[in-house]
This record gives C-alpha cells, structure tokens and sequence, in this order.
C-alpha cells in the first residue's frame, strides 16, 4: 500500500503533484490510500508516496472537472479522480464518454459543488458587529456542504472589498480586513451573532411589504432552501408571514373554488385548476384533470401525474400510460371510451440537477385532491373504477388496501361505486427480470379483462 498523502481537504495542487509521482511508480488506484492533513505517527505506517514528477498531459476536461469534484464531501473522490486519470491515459476511457458511470459520478460530484457554491454566494448573510471605536465588522455563519469557502472566498472579496469581515464555517474561517484575507480554524456556530439593529429595520420592513398577491410565495420558497433559513435576517418572519399568507389565500380561494351541483367537467377543471389546498400546485407545471367522454362507463384512476403528464396536462401519455395503452389494447379495452384520471392532479417530485424525480403524495395531499376526484365520479357515474396501485386504491376507498393481496378483488368507493383493485403499470417498469415482468403483466391483462367483462357485457 501506498499512502498518497494531501495537505487539506480541497488542495487540488497536491492532489495533483501525488498523482504524478504515483504515475510515475505505475501504482495502480486499488494500492493508493489517500490522506488528508498532518502525518500523524503510526507504527504501520506505509510508504509515502512523495515523489516530485514532471506533469502529465491530460484530456481536455479532466482538470476542469477535477478541480470541481476536489472540493466535494465524499472521502473517495481522490482515489476516483486517480482512477479516471489512469484509465484516460491508458484509453480505457474517454471524457467524452456521457454514459461512462465513473465520468458520470464525478460531473454529478462536479455539479453539486458548484451548486454549493452558488447557495453560498446567494444565501449568506452577513450581521453587523459593533467593535471597539465604532468599526464596524460583519460576521456571517454558513455551513457549506462541500469544501467550498477557500474556493469562494475570492467571490466574496470582490464583492464586499470595502467591508472588514468574517466568513465562519464548521470547516475553517476567512478573515477581511480590506487589505488581506487570513485564514483561521474552524468555529462554532455560538461565535456568531444572530440579531443585529439593521436586522429589526429590516424585518420590520419586510413584513409590512410582505404580499402575498404581489410575492409568489412557492417561487420564493423555491429559491431559498429552508436549511439556510435561519442564517438570513429577512427569514426570521418568513414561517409566520408564510402560513397566514397561505391561510389567507386559501380561504379566499376555497370560497370561489367549492364544486356546486351546476357544474359540468369542464367548470369543474377550471375551478380545480386555482386548487390551492395543498402545496404541490407551486412546483407543478400544471394541474392534469381527468379526461374521456362525460358518460363513460369504466373510470381509470391513477397515482398523479408524472413529469410527461406534468409537461402535455394531460393523464397517462408518459411510459406507464404508453405501457397501460398497450395492455389495455392487450385486454380489449377501448381507452378513447373511458375516463382517465388520477387520485392527485399534481405531480409531485424533488429536483435532482435538470431532472425531476417522482415522489409518493401523502395522505394529507391524497385527501385535499379527494374533492376533485369525488365530483369527476359524481359527474361521470361509472359502473366500474379500476384502482390502478395502491395510492388510487387508498383515495377511492379510504383504506389502506395492499395491492398484491388484493389485486384483481372488488370494493366499494366512498361514494359506492364498485372499484376494482390492481397493479399499477409503472410497476411492470420496475421489475428486474424477463419472467416475473411476462407473469405480472399477463397477471394485469387479466385484470383489464375482467373489467371490460363486469362494464360491458
Ligand atoms: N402515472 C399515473 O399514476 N398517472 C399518470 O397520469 C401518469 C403516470
């Protein structure tokens, strides 16, 4: 084994000097131990390796990348980086390569770090600190999750040269005294002050321009990931602000959006479409009603949308419903003859880079859509619901109904119509093998079947 040892936790340049002098001993990445800070004494210890080489050439993009993923949390970033050196060298990879997994670990490695330190720019907030003859100083804590602050704080001198200040992080603190920047240890959050008189101005501001109607609360809360919250002066009254604002625009909205008797689907969409009883309508792009002909006779009720659905505003036209056309065909089920429709009419998702990754509602958001899903089967009064998974089977029924044990069985919905319980497609998407995908989509073809059976005939 070969210890490869760097002097902090983002020092790219020793990074990259221990990685020549391991090309040049040819040390394959699995005998490198890579280590950060001090030698420390130990009995066992292995050879450093701690040899000055001449630099290397590498493929346009790997520096780049390096010098991101450098600063990332992970412990193992080293020995990945070294990993993909080798193997570039040697051609067994190339940068270009976007389906490569190890280049595709580290870009993502790459993108949370510049993200960190773009939440570091934006969500820092400095507080005034009086010191002795009236000098101002101003302090600021962030807890980064990455090894960003030496790598930023280039950013913040640029930006606050005119200002003494301090940046405390759990990693390490940078000081400002408008001429150099020092580095010192790292600190506790206790050492920085939470209130200053600037801050109750502002506050006191804020909440008296605080709109609901003029500020859009979601957008706002979109921007400012709550973990930074309590760092920012202005936030302090943003949880109180948010709830009556949101109590307030829901009572306003409620009142105009209740279903009456003299709706038809259409009225009925519009009105869903200004839902605001849960929160998923902030994120979404838009609402996705039920459709299909008004009389319908068979009723499909689906999970939520999902991000095609989200995109078109229309139900079941990404792969699960391109999957259920081609099995309802399979079964003999018209889809143009029946209602389409979900239990939640919002697609609910967390971000992750450009892609949005779906997520389970709860109870809470299955039983604020309910009204929705309650007037569409008043409207359309099918002679049979098909509960497609179990969160289509928790809504129509109000139990919590296990979907293997109870698939292909009869229930009642909460408004008496005969539901009859199944898989939903999406999870013949996620089956592993060949064979259990053909017995449990032959299992669902049998179950459309029996469905078309009990409507028409
Ligand atoms: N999954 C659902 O449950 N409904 C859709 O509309 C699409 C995917």
């Amino acid at each position: 084994m070969i210890t490869a040892r760097i002097s902090a936790e983002d020092d790219f340049e020793g990074w990259r000097n221990q990685c020549r002098g391991l090309m040049r001993l040819g040390a394959p990445p699995a005998d490198v131990v890579w280590q950060v800070g001090e030698q420390r004494t130990d009995l066992f210890a292995s050879p450093e390796a701690n040899i000055e080489a001449a630099p290397i050439g590498v493929p346009e993009g790997f520096a780049e990348l390096a010098r991101s993923v450098i600063c990332h949390s992970d412990p193992e970033r080293f020995a990945l980086l070294y990993q993909l050196l080798i193997d570039l060298k040697a051609r067994r990879r190339h940068m270009g390569d976007k389906a490569d997994p190890l280049i595709r670990k580290l870009e993502m490695m790459a993108k949370n770090v510049r993200r960190d330190i773009h939440k570091m720019r934006a969500f820092l907030r400095f507080r005034r600190v009086e010191e002795a003859e009236g000098e101002e100083h101003f302090v600021a804590w962030f807890e980064p999750e990455h090894h960003i602050v030496r790598t930023n704080a280039a950013f913040f001198v640029r930006r606050f040269a005119g200002m003494k200040w301090s940046i405390l992080t759990p990693q390490l603190s940078i000081h400002w005294d408008r001429k150099k920047l020092l580095e010192a240890s790292a600190t506790s959050k206790t050492d920085a002050p939470t209130e200053d008189t600037i801050e109750e101005q502002w506050k006191t501001y804020y909440s008296s321009i605080f709109n609901p109607a003029r500020l859009k609360v979601n957008a706002m809360l979109k921007e400012m990931p709550k973990k930074y919250w309590h760092n920012m002066p202005e936030t302090a009254l943003v949880t109180e602000l948010i709830q009556s604002a949101r109590n307030r625009e829901v009572a306003m909205i409620e009142k105009d959006i209740v279903p009456s008797v003299a709706d038809t689907l259409a009225t009925l969409h519009a009105k869903a479409n200004r839902c605001r009883r849960c929160p998923l309508n902030g994120p979404a792009t838009q609402l996705v009603y039920g459709e299909g002909p008004a009389d319908a006779r068979l009723m499909f009720v689906g999970e939520q949308p999902g991000d095609q659905e989200d995109r078109a505003g229309r139900p079941f036209v990404g792969p699960a419903g391109q999957l259920l056309d081609a099995i309802l065909a399979e079964a003999g089920v018209d889809r143009t003859q029946a209602y389409m429709t979900n239990a939640v009419k919002h697609f609910k998702f967390r971000p992750e880079g450009k892609r949005r990754i779906h997520e389970r509602p709860n109870v809470g958001e299955i039983n604020h859509c309910r009204w929705w899903l309650k007037r569409e089967i008043e409207l359309v009064k099918p002679n049979l619901i098909v509960a497609l998974g179990a969160t289509a089977a928790r809504s129509l029924t109000g139990r919590s109904l296990a979907v293997t044990s109870n698939r292909g069985q009869l229930f009642e919905s909460l408004e008496g119509t005969p539901v009859l319980v199944t898989i939903h497609p999406s999870y013949l998407l996620r089956l592993p093998d060949a064979e259990t995908s053909e017995r449990e989509r032959a299992l669902f073809v049998a179950d459309l079947q029996n469905a078309r059976k009990r409507v028409y005939q």
